[in-house]
């Protein structure tokens, strides 16, 4: 059975959290594919070319334990603007989102290009100030020094380049169920989000 539930939104509104649960509620595999450019941004801060880090990207690479960082976070989104980048990560991503048993994909352009086919398609978001406080708590209780206004800053200015690109710009699709979290616990968003999933496969022919 191929079934695939396309996730996009921004930064920390929830995405992670809403796929491993759906991943976790359907018996289907998950692809946080934002590891796969923060992968390529962190060997970019190693020295290698960002074309020759996303073509020879390895499973070692996206099993790094410091890919979550602040610096990490920008190098991701700079690499990301990046056509040649964005080119040798596509097939990776349609064969996960193919695999037998279902698949669930969480980014910035699955609905709108890597699965426009995705038999589910989310636009998770929330409004900038409730992201950037959740990514700060997040990033103190990792042990990072941080204030709630420069993870701000940072939120905005990763929001602008990831909207503003011209390739495979962050963007719901059309067809895309929009959940706004801002002013949801984790346990409601994930029940709006599987019930949406839920209604698409009960309806499945
Ligand atoms: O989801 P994340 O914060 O881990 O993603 C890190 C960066 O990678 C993000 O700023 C934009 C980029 N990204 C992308 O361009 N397309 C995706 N499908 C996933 C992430």
């Amino acid at each position: 059975m191929q079934f695939t539930v396309a996730i996009d939104g921004p930064a920390a509104a929830g995405k992670g959290t809403i796929s491993r649960g759906i991943a976790e509620a359907f018996g289907f595999a998950h692809l946080d594919t934002g590891l796969l450019y923060r992968a390529v941004g962190r060997r970019t801060l190693d020295g290698t070319p960002p074309a020759i880090a996303a073509a020879t990207l390895r499973l070692r690479d996206i099993a790094r334990t410091d890919l979550r960082t602040p610096d990490v976070s920008d190098a991701a989104s700079k690499v990301a603007t990046r056509p040649d980048v964005r080119a040798a990560l596509v097939a990776f991503q349609r064969d996960f989102a193919r695999r037998d048993g279902g698949a669930v994909l969480d980014g910035r352009d699955i609905g709108t290009v890597i699965c426009p086919e995705a038999e589910v398609k989310l636009f998770v978001t929330a409004s900038a100030e409730v992201r950037a406080h959740r990514r700060w708590l997040e990033l103190t209780e990792a042990g990072h020094d941080a204030t709630e206004a420069s993870v701000l800053e940072d939120v905005i200015a990763r929001d602008t380049r990831d909207s503003d690109r011209a390739d495979a710009p962050l963007k719901a699709a059309d067809d895309a169920v929009t959940l706004d979290t801002s002013h949801l616990s984790i346990e409601d968003a994930l029940e709006q989000a599987c019930s949406v999933v839920r209604k698409i496969r009960e309806n499945r022919p």
